[in-house]
């Protein structure tokens, strides 16, 4: 089944999605509720919110906009195969953030959490750092994570066992600039 709308979207270079899974109005609508969750969370202290490059780009942009209190942003590149510059465990920080963490609320932000490996790694190397909390926030949760001990605290959607795309999410990097989340054939 093709999404009329999606069908002839210039951007999916003709590549045919199986349907749209969330729309642009349904995520801006989460995203919102979200974003006052996360307000409402959070007591008086720093908050920096930290978003796991590239996927979480989209989202996170959005998400910031939404969270009424003052807060700082950074990102990290996480790796669990490339050659890095900084190793712990299996994960690689290719891109460290540069700000403290200690003392701070971290609020990790995330596309989707798929095995959970990639955050179940970054969780003991970011909470080495003693911040005064740390949290995840994730757009997609599969619910398969088994390797992830960590409860993800805030989810947008629970998200389908297939391969999904757009809204900062790839395949092959493709399809991030996608405004909608769709999954593939
Ligand atoms: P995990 O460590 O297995 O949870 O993998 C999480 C990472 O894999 C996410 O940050 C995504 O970048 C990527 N990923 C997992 N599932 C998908 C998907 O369905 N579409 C696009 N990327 C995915
Ligand atoms: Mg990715």
């Amino acid at each position: 089944m093709i999404n009329s709308t999606a069908s002839g979207d210039p951007r999916l270079l003709g590549r045919a999605i199986k349907r749209i899974a969330y729309d642009e109005q349904a995520i801006a609508g989460r995203v919102r509720e979200l974003g006052a969750e996360i307000t409402a969370f959070y007591p008086d202290g720093d908050l920096l919110v930290l978003g796991l490059l590239k996927g979480s780009f989209v989202f996170l942009a959005d998400l910031v906009r939404q969270i009424r209190r003052p807060l700082h942003v950074d990102f990290l590149v996480a790796s669990s195969y490339g050659a890095g510059t900084i190793s712990s465990g299996n994960v690689q920080l290719v891109y460290d953030p540069k700000t403290e963490l200690e003392g701070k609320h971290i609020q990790l932000v995330e596309d989707i959490v798929d095995s959970g490996r990639t955050l179940q790694e970054l969780m003991g190397v970011l909470g080495a750092r003693r911040p005064r909390s740390i949290e995840i926030c994730a757009l997609l949760h599969k619910h398969i994570a088994e390797h992830l001990t960590h409860p993800v605290k805030f989810v947008g959607f629970d998200a389908p066992h297939e391969v999904l795309v757009g809204y900062g999410l790839d395949h092959a990097e493709d399809f991030r600039h996608v405004p909608y989340v769709a999954s593939l054939e």
